[in-house]
C-alpha cells in the first residue's frame, strides 16, 4: 500500500479519542490543519499540522502510556516514520511541536490553556524549558513554525466543529512527499 493511501486509512480508522479530550485523534489533527489553512499559513505548515501527532496512530495505546506515567515520546516516533516520506519542512516541527510546548509554557497565560491531559504530560515531557534552552530553541531553524503549530494545536479540541474530511487534503499530502 501506498504511504499516503496508508496513512488516510489510518485517519478513518482511528476512533481513538485524544487523551483526556472529546474529539478523536484524527479529528484533532484535521482541526490544527484547518487552523493553519484558517491563519493562511503555507502548505508546509498546513501538511505538518495535518499530520503532528501521527506519532499517535503507531504507539499502540497511548492512553495507557499516560495512565503509566510513561510519555511515549510520540513527537519522535512519528518524526523517524514520516521523515522517510516527507519533506524536512514538513516533519521537522512535528518533532518540535513538544518542545514548543514546553517552551510556550513558561508563559502563564499559555499554561492557563492547557487542558488537565495536557498539564499532566507536560510533567512526563520534562516541563517548561529553562532559560538556555530556549536561548538554543529559539535559533533552531524550524522554530517559528513549530510554535505556531503548536498554537494550533492547542485549540483543535473542539467539539462540534464542521469538520472537512481527510481526503480533502490527499493533494495536500501527495505534493509534500520526498
Ligand atoms: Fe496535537
Amino acid at each position: 500500500m501506498q504511504v499516503i493511501d496508508k496513512i488516510i486509512s489510518n485517519f478513518i480508522n482511528s476512533k481513538s479519542l485524544y487523551i483526556g479530550e472529546k474529539v478523536t485523534i484524527s479529528e484533532h489533527m484535521i482541526q490544527t490543519a484547518m487552523l493553519a489553512e484558517k491563519a493562511k499559513c503555507d502548505d508546509n505548515l498546513i501538511c505538518s499540522s495535518l499530520l503532528h501527532d501521527y506519532g499517535h496512530f503507531i504507539l499502540e495505546n497511548p492512553d495507557e502510556l499516560v495512565k503509566l506515567n510513561v510519555d511515549g515520546q510520540h513527537e519522535n516516533i512519528g518524526y523517524e516514520y514520516l521523515k522517510s516520506f516527507f519533506k524536512k519542512e514538513i516533519v521537522e516541527p512535528i518533532k518540535y511541536h513538544v518542545l514548543a510546548k514546553r517552551y510556550l509554557a513558561r508563559e502563564k497565560k499559555y499554561f492557563d490553556l492547557l487542558s488537565e491531559a495536557s498539564k499532566i504530560s507536560l510533567e512526563l515531557q520534562g516541563g517548561v524549558l529553562n532559560q538556555e534552552e530556549c536561548n538554543k530553541f529559539e535559533k533552531q531553524e524550524y522554530f517559528k513554525p513549530s510554535i505556531l503549530l503548536r498554537k494550533f494545536d492547542e485549540a483543535a479540541k473542539k467539539t462540534g466543529v464542521k469538520m472537512k474530511d481527510i481526503n480533502d487534503y490527499k493533494n495536500l499530502l501527495n505534493s509534500n512527499l520526498l
